[in-house]
């Protein structure tokens, strides 16, 4: 007999005889009854042993605990009214047992795979074949699975190839640590585990396969947090003589295949953003738009105020902007002195409160600023009555980055966040580089092979800062989910993108000798973009973390609790390699 699911029964197959075969979830002893609740990746269903009917079957059943695979043959048959479980899709319908037969014993478990968690994070990990067992991670994966194959599906129909890449390979900077591999046969040298395939995919242009995508599995030595995990896979696309809007109409394309699976309509075209307006309105490079609050800049009405550091900060070539918050003028001083502190971690020196209480302005800072001033800031902020204004001054990053933090943390406070609604937008016109204080020199925003604009090409030298770059990145909800650029395509280009990160013409040559060399062989413009397939699905899913959506993710610390990964090598493997372990604390860091 064909094994039936035991989630798919319904009251139409009443009559029919089936054959189960799932994990006993839970187990009624009634004496004179048995009920059984089987699981299965279809669902659950009751089974219903009669002893006095059945006496072999009850026998064996009787025996059966939670977590025991058991075989089942028996007769579908509808419950009786009062006995309907409208909560179960089976709710309607029971089997009744006619043979069982046990196909596997278990341990009692550590947990019982239910809806609701009970176990701990670690043990949830470290027995995560018993946690997979769960309805909402059996859903996730399934969801996962059903995403990337509209992704390919889509791509393929797109004229896009699949093509691997290799995983042991040369470092690929991203701006995390590698995950390294040592050779055997090459002894002293190492192979690094891609953090994405970006030259692979650059060079797969130059070898003309015009349209190249790749369900691929990166690797970064990075700090973790709940939406980043140490290995994770992206979604990587790269076009030949493509421009940003070709990109971006390719993969709003995938999004409007994508979020249907889940009911969600994301209504492309996407909104669009600067980088710089990001800043400016939002605090951030990746705003969360839920929240409808914005930032204003008031270095025009303040900068000549009678107020000290308003002055100070514009005569420095600083700002001063504020964010209205409505309900705000009541914030406790616990609140308050909460808000200073996240402000100070973005390297402000603190926010100052203007209120709006029974119709009265109010600064915090007495008799500084006149009653027109007062007026102006209100106005310009849009402050009610009951709200305040949560004013920053200071050089315009620690400010947007302060003013940032706290639009999202009022947000969540006075609960400004319209959970209901997905909202993307593309950033674009990125800084090209940004100056690293602790290393004192220029570092890529994004990647080194990202394309300066043209237009503020002759600056590149004379004034790195403030050439833009050809990246995009796309954000969800205030989560990046992916990023690209248009890429340089000509080596001279390239090399004086190299020299000014300071990756001088030998250690270039060492590092991307292969690329440079690739493109002097006829590279075609080309432009891609990566998406994290983790997060996107977690957010499709509704999942608060990246583990959620991950089979055998990895705790925060990077280890796999299940299999005890990573874990100590013996000296003849190590000697093998010709390696050899340093003593604890020697080159750590
Ligand atoms: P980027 O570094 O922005 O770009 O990565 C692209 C996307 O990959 C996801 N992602 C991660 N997801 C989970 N855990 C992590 N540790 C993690 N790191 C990144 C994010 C991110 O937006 N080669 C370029 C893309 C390109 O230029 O085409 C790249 O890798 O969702």
């Amino acid at each position: 007999m064909k094994r039936r699911g035991s989630g798919s029964l319904r009251a139409a197959d009443a009559g029919e005889r089936v054959l189960l075969q799932a994990w006993v979830h839970r187990r009624r002893d009634l004496g004179g009854l048995i009920f059984l609740n089987l699981r299965d990746r279809s669902g659950n269903a009751q089974v219903v042993v009669r002893p006095e009917e059945a006496p072999e079957v009850a026998a064996v059943l009787a025996e059966a605990r939670q977590e025991w695979v058991v075989e089942v043959e028996g007769v579908v048959a509808r419950r009786a009214p009062d006995a309907v479980n409208p909560e179960m899709a089976t709710g309607e319908i029971e089997v009744v047992a006619e043979t069982a037969r046990v196909l596997a014993r278990a341990a009692v478990p550590p947990f019982t795979p239910d809806a609701k968690v009970e176990a701990s994070e670690e043990n949830r990990l470290r027995y995560r074949y018993l946690d997979l067992r769960r309805a909402d991670l059996q859903r996730n994966l399934m969801l996962r699975h059903k995403a990337t194959l509209e992704i390919l599906r889509y791509f393929d129909e797109q004229g896009f190839i699949n093509v691997e890449t290799p995983i042991l390979t040369r470092s690929t900077p991203e701006g995390a640590r590698d995950y390294l591999v040592p050779s055997r046969v090459h002894r002293g040298e190492f192979y690094a585990m891609p953090q994405s395939p970006q030259l692979f995919k650059q060079i797969l242009m130059v070898s003309g396969l015009e349209r190249y995508v790749q369900i691929a599995r990166c690797f970064r030595d990075e700090d973790l947090r709940a939406d980043r995990q140490p290995e994770f896979t992206q979604i990587d696309v790269e076009i030949s003589f493509a421009d940003e809007e070709e990109v971006i109409s390719v993969i709003e394309g995938m999004f409007a295949r994508l979020f249907p699976l889940v009911g969600i309509d994301p209504a492309p075209p996407f909104r669009r953003l600067t980088w710089a307006e990001a800043m400016a309105r939002f605090g951030s490079d990746r705003p969360d738009l839920r929240c409808a609050l914005e930032i204003v800049d008031l270095g025009d009405l303040l900068g000549g105020s009678g107020f000290r550091g308003f002055r100070q900060a514009v005569e420095e070539g600083g700002v001063v902007r504020g964010l209205a918050v409505p309900g705000a003028a009541t914030a406790s001083r616990r609140l308050r002195d909460a808000w200073a502190e996240l402000a100070r971690g973005q390297g402000a020196a603190g926010v100052l409160i203007l209120t709006r209480k029974e119709g009265e302005l109010a600064f915090q800072v007495k008799s500084v600023l006149t009653g027109d001033e007062l007026a102006a800031v209100a106005q310009r902020a849009g402050l009610e009555e009951g709200g305040a204004i949560l004013l920053v001054a200071g050089p315009e990053r620690s400010t947007a980055a302060a003013l940032g933090a706290l639009r999202l943390a009022v947000a969540r406070e006075y609960g400004l966040i319209d959970e209901d609604r997905h909202e993307f937008t593309w950033v674009t016109g990125f800084p090209l580089v940004e100056w690293d204080e602790d290393r004192g020199r220029w570092e890529s925003t994004h990647h080194p092979f990202t394309a300066p604009d043209p237009g503020d090409l002759d600056r590149l030298e004379s004034d790195p800062g403030s050439v833009r770059s050809r990246a995009y990145d796309l954000v969800l909800n205030g989560l990046e989910l992916g990023g690209g650029s248009i890429r340089i395509h000509q080596p001279e280009l390239q090399e004086r993108v190299f020299a000014l990160l300071g990756i001088g013409a030998e250690e270039a040559h060492e590092r991307f000798g292969f690329l440079l060399e690739a493109l002097s062989y006829g590279a075609p413009p080309h432009g891609g973009v990566a998406f994290g397939l983790d997060r996107i699905v977690m957010l499709m899913a509704g999942a608060a973390s990246l583990r959620d959506v991950i089979a055998f993710p990895k705790t925060t610390s990077a280890t796999d609790l299940m299999t005890s990964a990573p874990a100590p090598v013996d000296a003849a493997q190590l000697a093998e390699l010709g390696l050899e372990m340093m003593p604890r604390g020697e080159g750590e860091s």
